[in-house]
């Protein structure tokens, strides 16, 4: 039997829904999303049940995180596609606001969380994570859950937002999920609906230089050769551009020479026109 699930559209809806349940001794899950969703963000959804009794998604395309040249106009967008998959998994609302609502006339605030945004992604991506803390900025405290789910996918991504809802003191607990990759190690992403055949199978390049290059140091290769074959890899897989491949401190996603606990390999290249990220536990 498919869930009920309710559409809101206004932060008053939101909070209005979510204050009801927790007056009823409920916790809430929020899971935010730019739709086009797929079984990552559905196991995002699975996991906020197993942490509160509610869940609740979002579906915002937040123009403020795609900078000039990106894909804002052509990212996929199917509303009604991704309630049914919403229901489907046991959501019970999904928060749709439109860019009017998320930013009236004589909108003004940014978040900015210093440091970890210039790394990695920031460096191609100037200003994006700046775009993505201030939405989950709004949405964490339009919603007020107990928990935010976020995909370990983007894992700079969960970093900032981690020291975010830390440094603002929000209450919302936030909780990392998994990657889900396809069954020969694709990383699930909405932008994979670029990728032509021939795309789609290069882009395997990234997570099979992530493994080998996890191999190679496990196996005592030093960092910066183990490295450089995988950068080899990734480019003789056809990406036209490698922005990076390297070993960082999860928290504090500075670069690491050598492995330690909490290591972790990130990697971002551009195949055709499409930009793929991943990231693997060392
Ligand atoms: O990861 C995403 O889908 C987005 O960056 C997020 C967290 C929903 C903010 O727009």
């Amino acid at each position: 039997m498919t869930h009920r699930m309710h559409i809101v559209r206004t932060p008053a809806e939101l909070r209005a829904a979510v204050l009801a349940w927790q007056q009823q001794g409920k916790r809430v899950a929020l899971v935010p999303t730019m739709g086009a969703l797929h079984a990552g963000h559905l196991a995002l959804v699975t996991k906020g049940l197993t942490m509160a009794d509610v869940a609740v998604a979002s579906i915002f395309v937040n123009p403020k995180q795609f900078g000039p040249g990106e894909d804002l106009e052509r990212y996929p967008r199917d509303e009604r596609g991704d309630a049914v998959k919403l229901a489907g998994a046991g959501c019970s609302l999904l928060y749709a606001p439109d860019v009017a609502t998320m930013y009236p006339p004589g909108f003004a605030s940014f978040v900015r969380v210093s440091g970890l945004p210039d790394l990695l992604c920031g460096r191609v991506r100037p200003g994006h994570f700046d775009g993505v803390a201030t939405v989950v900025a709004k949405l964490l405290c339009a919603a007020q859950a107990d928990v935010a789910v976020f995909g370990e996918k983007d894992w700079q991504q969960l970093a900032i937002i981690r020291r975010m809802a830390a440094d603002l003191d929000i209450a919302t607990a936030i909780a990392g999920c998994a990657i889900v990759r396809d069954a020969d190690g694709l990383a699930l992403s909405s932008r994979n609906a670029y990728l032509s055949a021939d795309e789609r199978a290069r882009a395997l390049g990234l997570p099979r230089a992530l493994m080998a290059t996890r191999e190679a140091i496990l196996a005592g290769m030093p960092v910066a050769a183990a490295l450089a074959a995988g950068e080899r890899g990734i480019k003789a897989a056809g990406f036209a551009r490698l922005d990076y491949l390297e070993l960082v401190d999860g928290e504090t996603l500075h670069s690491m020479g050598a492995p330690a606990q909490g290591a972790r390999l990130m990697a971002a290249g551009v195949i055709g026109t499409t930009r793929l990220i991943d990231n693997i536990a060392l």
